[in-house]
């Protein structure tokens, strides 16, 4: 049997996708737009976001805002702030103006100061999640909401940064134990949703081979990416199945 690799230590992703970039101007939407199409997770995400942040009211803090793709489906009664990580430029490769970088995790934001918190594939990043959630709950009033998405059927991304992935049974716990109550857990996508993003990756990965035959092959197989992901995307409408691309939560900060 060949060997296989410890992955212990491990600190480089096999294929990195490219950051998402700010919507600053028409060109940066298109791109985002089609990056939504191609990359089954990000179109999910969107297609949540888009609905449950529709209704928001207040100060909202998006904590580990990377580009801030999702600060344009505010409404008018929402007023946004983003903070990230200090060395997110180095570890994420994000650098976006307008946002408040902060070290050793002292976020310099009031208690009980936010409407709504919102964290976009970030959790999974964090080694100490209910610490995290704590904290979270700390800067919300009390009936402000929290809303967030996680990866689960998603590569090992960012390596070594990437420590998680949790199950709706573990967010309904961790919510809990922070102090949060009317738990929500969505799926995003099914098991057929699944196979979809999967099968798009493999040209993609065999793309990145040294070995030309191997190249080669997944230059060939490149067109059928727009096909699957055109059924991958159709296959978000129906809500079946134990395997989904990640979960969008939503919860209270106990009154
Ligand atoms: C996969 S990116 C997601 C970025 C953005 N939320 C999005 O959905 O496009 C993960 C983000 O988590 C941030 N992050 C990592 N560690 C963090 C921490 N301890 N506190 C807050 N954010 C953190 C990173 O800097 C990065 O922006």
């Amino acid at each position: 049997m060949a060997a296989r690799r410890n992955l212990v230590n491990a600190n480089r992703d096999m294929f990195k996708p490219p950051t998402f970039v700010s919507n600053a101007t028409a060109l940066n939407r298109l791109q985002n737009k089609l990056r939504r199409f191609l990359d089954l997770q990000a179109g999910s995400i969107w297609r949540d976001l888009r609905h449950e942040l529709a209704t928001a009211r207040g100060n909202l803090l998006d904590v580990g805002c990377g580009a801030q793709v999702y600060r344009c489906l505010l409404p008018p009664a929402a007023s946004y702030r983003g903070i990230d990580a200090a060395d997110a430029k180095g570890r994420f490769g994000y650098d976006v103006p307008d946002t408040h970088y902060f070290v050793a995790d002292e976020w310099g934001v009031a208690d009980a100061s936010c409407d709504i918190l919102l964290f976009t594939e970030v959790l999974e990043h964090i080694a100490d999640p209910a610490a995290f959630l704590a904290r979270a709950r700390r800067c919300l009033r009390p009936g402000g909401r929290v809303v967030m998405t996680v990866p689960f059927a998603a590569r090992w991304h960012y390596i070594p940064e990437d420590y998680w992935r949790f199950t709706p049974s573990g967010l309904a716990r961790l919510l809990d134990g922070a102090g949060f109550d009317q738990v929500d857990v969505r799926a995003r996508g099914n098991p057929l949703t699944v196979a979809c993003y999967k099968l798009m990756a493999l040209p993609l990965m065999m793309i990145g081979q040294s070995n030309l035959l191997v190249r080669g092959l997944g230059g060939l197989l490149l067109p059928l990416v727009a096909v699957v992901a055109a059924i991958g995307n159709i296959s978000m409408v129906w809500d079946w199945g134990d395997d989904c691309l990640g979960y969008t939560a939503t919860a209270r900060a106990k009154l």
